[in-house]
């Protein structure tokens, strides 16, 4: 028998593909701001709020602003991010992601959105997938960024879940920290060679069966894959 309850799935570059927008949207900001901005770079800013992630942008740059100037380029770089996300149909779901929130449900498994961002709802509601999650927590009801284990953990708590019977799936190293710290166990989405602290790694959910998550997740071989 499992003892996995419940799935908590991250939405940029898990469930969707908005991790290239924001990337996209960051870009424009660092060349208006005059420096280069790499993919490589990037995965340093997925996971993390829109504050965080202009501090660690500026930080690339090797720029210091004041917190005004600050609140008006995350306010642009939303800007730029919404007139992408405001264009996107279903169609940009993730390959295999709506089909295994599906089989969540069909094997009585409890399912959440944990996400930093503040756009959530109305991405979800453009996706028309709001109603395959039990729970929604995202960057406007948690206080701490990932890798805090803050969205996580309130979602265990409105499941009604233990934290140690949630799997979490994840494209962030921050994502992959705060599942871990969590005390979740996490199965990175993207590529092995930066989720090396996830407990696997896949290359999307298309990969992956929710009959697999059970047999990988008993509490038997929980210890043997950390
Ligand atoms: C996360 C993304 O899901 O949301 C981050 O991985 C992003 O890259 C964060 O910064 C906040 O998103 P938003 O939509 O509130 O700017
Ligand atoms: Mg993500």
């Amino acid at each position: 028998m499992s003892g996995l309850e419940a799935c908590l799935f991250d939405l940029d570059g898990v469930i969707v593909d908005t991790a290239k927008y924001h990337f996209i949207a960051w870009r424009q900001i660092a060349d208006e701001l005059g420096f280069a901005f790499s993919e490589r770079d990037n995965e340093r800013l997925k996971g993390v709020s829109r504050q965080r992630s202009l501090d660690i942008l500026l930080e690339i740059g090797g720029l210091a602003l004041d917190e005004e100037s600050k609140a008006r380029l995350a306010e642009k770089k939303n800007g730029f991010y919404l007139d992408d996300i405001r264009k996107i149909t279903p169609a940009e779901i993730l390959p295999g992601a709506e089909g295994f929130l599906w089989e969540c449900k069909a094997a009585g498994l409890k399912t959440a959105l944990a996400t930093a961002s503040r756009n959530s709802a109305l991405i979800l509601d453009l996706l028309r997938i709001r109603s395959l999650f039990d729970v929604v927590v995202d960057g406007n009801k948690v206080k701490r960024t990932k890798p805090d284990p803050e969205v996580f953990l309130l979602c265990a708590k409105e499941l009604a879940v233990e934290p140690a019977r949630c799997v979490v799936f994840e494209d962030a190293e921050a994502g992959i920290e705060a599942a871990r710290s969590a005390g979740m166990i996490s199965v990175g989405i993207g590529d092995p060679a930066i989720l090396k602290r996830a407990n696997m790694v896949a290359p999307g959910l298309a990969s992956l069966t929710v009959e697999m998550m059970l047999a990988a997740f008993d509490p038997g071989k929980e210890r043997a894959t950390r």
